[in-house]
């Protein structure tokens, strides 16, 4: 399985006249592999996330995963590539505060219709990879900021996507805390066979990638490989 975005081009309105997020962007990632993104703010980091999550559907450019193009998909069915195949950790991917840390997961399985027996396994298997099962019972306001972006990370997986695109999910911690979730995110993508795609600004992340792309102004340079 290849995630592959082809010649991306995406304008928002901005007055009378278009801004340019991105301008003619390819990628490539594969199966096990964690490419980081980088660039300075306002360079398109996370338009492009929205446009592989198939949240903004480009002016032109195909978004290819595993050869079919999500962008010409009707709405259903970009729907349920979305559920089924594709874990987003956004900054703004909020947990409900009244629910506990399983909960969180369950619900996941719920909306999706999923058998609740299996549902119930899942997700203790999954708050243990991320290191929270003491935690399971316990609410947001319970939590730390870095459990609360595992319990974030393992919502995720829950549905066992074969993307998982996260955007800047250490901004709020400390950076301890943000190399243990960098680390968690390495062991997982390699453990699922993911492909993950991480926007980050801090470039002692990068380390922990097999690819890096930097934008800037929409425009997109791959790094050498780390
Ligand atoms: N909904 C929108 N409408 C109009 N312009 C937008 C919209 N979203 C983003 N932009 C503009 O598109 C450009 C790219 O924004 P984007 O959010 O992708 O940047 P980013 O690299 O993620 O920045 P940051 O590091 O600050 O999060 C910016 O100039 C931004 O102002
Ligand atoms: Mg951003």
């Amino acid at each position: 399985m290849t995630l592959h975005l082809d010649t991306i081009t995406l304008t928002y309105p901005d007055g009378d006249e278009r801004l340019t997020a991105l301008d003619h962007v390819s990628l490539e990632a594969e199966r096990g592999t964690m490419t980081a993104i980088i660039g300075p703010s306002g360079s398109g980091k996370s338009s492009l996330l929205a446009v592989a999550a198939t949240l903004i559907t480009p002016d032109s450019g195909r978004v290819l995963l595993d050869g079919r193009d999500l962008a010409q998909l009707d709405r259903a069915e970009t729907a349920r590539v979305r559920r089924e195949q594709i874990g987003i950790v956004f900054q703004s991917s909020n947990l409900l505060t009244s629910l506990t840390a399983l909960d969180q997961l369950l619900v996941i399985a719920h909306l999706a219709g999923k058998d609740m027996n299996a549902a119930q396994s899942r997700a203790r298997d999954l708050l243990d990879a991320v290191g929270l099962s003491p935690q399971a019972d316990r609410r947001p306001h319970q939590l730390s900021g870095g459990q609360r972006q595992r319990v974030t990370i393992a919502r995720s997986l829950m549905n066992q996507p074969s993307l998982l695109l996260v955007d800047e999910p250490t901004s709020a911690l400390d950076s301890h805390r943000g190399e243990a979730i960098l680390s968690l995110l390495r062991q997982l993508t390699t453990e699922r066979d993911l492909i993950t795609m991480l926007v980050t600004h801090d470039h002692g992340h990068i380390g922990s990638a097999d690819h890096v792309t930097e934008i800037t102004d929409g425009k997109t340079r791959q790094l050498a490989a780390w």
